[in-house]
């Protein structure tokens, strides 16, 4: 496996992939692996015959008082993980080697940006959006695995591609949990024991939720309210909890809706801000 630090180099690598007639897969990443990052990872590897990783703490995506400084760094881990599940190529460029200068040109992706997610971290997925168009044009035609756990992300995702005609071909992963349903997060370590037993209700209130529609209620501020009531004892700060159109983000009128839906709630714990969502499909 090579681990390259220069933008050049990995476009320089991939052309030669490429020229053999071989396929590209990639898997963005912030490092700090766990068994999320690596499922998609091994997707990549079984789909694909080149597997490129990146690996950047993108300070973009941070707010000034995020937790960009602190957040878990551990490179020589994650080239091990990387290793061991048959990736080719580790992309970990410095913060200087990305950005020699402030960038000037920002992607926006209008209403997207600015709701769930977008209304509670100032400039989050405008920074997300940026890097993830940064790095699929270093890396070129391919195709991308992200994760569903960030529902809105992958959303965004999608659609930058379709909008900018990448040649990138996007594939959602399922979300990798713990046994009690906790969705797996690199801000997990944040979690003090007392923290960590909390969180397992964001999965259970979205189940909850998704057991709700099944049963045909037909209001979906009813099942938002609920899914509230659930969490709001339990955490520390409820952000939100929501039933949304899965490929719009838009809250349905009423229930059941003819399209997949999507439930997705943020809250804190300690010093931990979580995220997490379930999908319901009328067709299955
Ligand atoms: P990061 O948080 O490191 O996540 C990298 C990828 O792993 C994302 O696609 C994310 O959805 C996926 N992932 C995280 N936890 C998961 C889980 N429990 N199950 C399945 N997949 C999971 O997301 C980012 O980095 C950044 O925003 C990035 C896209 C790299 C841009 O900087």
């Amino acid at each position: 496996m090579q681990v390259a630090t220069e933008q050049a180099e990995v476009r320089r690598v991939l052309e030669e992939v490429r020229c053999s007639g071989h396929s590209v897969g990639f898997v963005a990443t912030m490092g700090a692996f766990h068994e999320g990052h690596i499922s998609l990872i091994c997707r990549s590897v079984a789909e694909n015959d080149f597997t490129v990783v990146s690996n950047f703490v993108n300070p973009l995506q941070f707010a000034p008082d995020e937790d960009f400084e602190k957040y878990p760094r551990n490179l020589p881990e994650d080239n091990r993980h990387c290793e061991i599940q048959g990736a080719d190529l580790v992309f970990a460029p410095t913060g200087e080697e990305m950005f020699r200068r402030p960038p000037l040109v920002s992607v926006h992706v209008g209403e997207l940006a600015v709701i769930l997610e977008g209304a509670h971290r100032d400039g989050h997925l405008i920074g997300v959006a940026t890097i993830v168009t940064k790095l699929f044009s270093i890396v070129g035609q391919c195709r991308a695995y992200f994760g569903e756990k960030d529902w809105q992300q992958l959303t965004l995702v999608r659609r930058l591609v379709a909008d900018l005609s990448l040649p990138v071909e996007v594939v959602g992963c399922p979300i990798v949990r713990e046994p009690d349903g906790l969705a797996l997060s690199s801000r997990n370590r944040y979690l003090s024991g007392h923290d960590r037993a909390r969180a397992g209700i964001l999965s259970r209130a979205l189940k909850h939720g998704i057991e709700m529609i099944k049963a045909g209620e037909s209001n979906p501020a009813a099942v938002v309210l609920e899914m509230e009531e659930m969490i709001e004892p339990v955490a520390d700060k409820l952000g939100y909890a929501t039933v949304v159109v899965a490929d719009s983000l838009q809250m349905p009128d009423s229930l059941p809706a003819s399209e997949p839906l999507r439930l997705l709630t943020a809250a804190h714990f300690g010093s931990a801000r979580l995220i997490d969502n379930m999908g319901y499909d009328p067709a299955k």
